[in-house]
């Protein structure tokens, strides 16, 4: 474990901006998790530094395998992705403007989501995703998966959609919900930063 917090360091420190910083995240109750992000037409420079701080934000807290740039208010249409974050020499999946062409079968998994903090919930979605995407450096690619990076793939790519995981419960178990996230809106959105 403590070799593992050592890896994680490693890979905080090494994808950190220049300056060191990392983004807050927007919580749930910040309306800009509800809004659509934008296609990104050209890869800039700008994107390399956000992608960089992202992962950084992601990795600096100890729970984080999937962040889009909605979360850190960036409405381009941009996420990471590391499902293997304690193993130092699995890099992490940075994508650019991912949709999903095909999906396939069902799956039920808990989700949880950084921006609503101690709120898990099992959520069913298609088990087996293709999506295609551009890497950072321009890349077309195609990721085909049915395993719990299909499972990250959707949630990021629901967040650009203005989309969280909550969204896919029944509004039965919204209801229930909903007191526990009044208590997050309140505790986390509403006290400025
Ligand atoms: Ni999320």
């Amino acid at each position: 474990m403590a070799d593992n917090l050592k890896e994680e360091n490693r890979k905080l420190e090494f994808h950190l901006s220049e300056d060191g910083e990392i983004y807050s995240i927007r919580m749930y109750g910040d309306p800009v998790l509800h809004q659509q992000a934008l296609p990104i037409e050209e890869i800039t420079e700008k994107d390399h530094q956000v992608a960089r701080r992202m992962l950084a934000t992601m990795y600096s807290n100890p729970i984080g395998i999937g962040l889009a740039a909605t979360q850190v208010g960036i409405l381009r249409r941009l996420v990471v992705i590391d499902i293997d974050r304690d193993d130092p020499d699995n890099a992490p999946i940075i994508l650019i403007n991912p949709e999903i062409l095909e999906q396939e079968g069902e799956s039920v998994i808990e989700e949880g989501c950084l921006s609503i903090p101690e709120l898990k919930a099992e959520i069913k979605r298609p088990e087996k995703i293709i999506v295609s995407a551009r890497t950072l450096d321009g890349e077309e690619i195609i990721i085909e998966d049915e395993s719990l990076l299909a499972r990250v793939l959707q949630h990021e790519i629901d967040h650009l959609n203005g989309i969280l995981f909550i969204d896919h419960l029944s509004r039965k178990k919204q209801k229930r919900l909903k007191s526990k996230l009044r208590q997050i809106r309140q505790e986390y959105a509403e006290i400025p930063a």
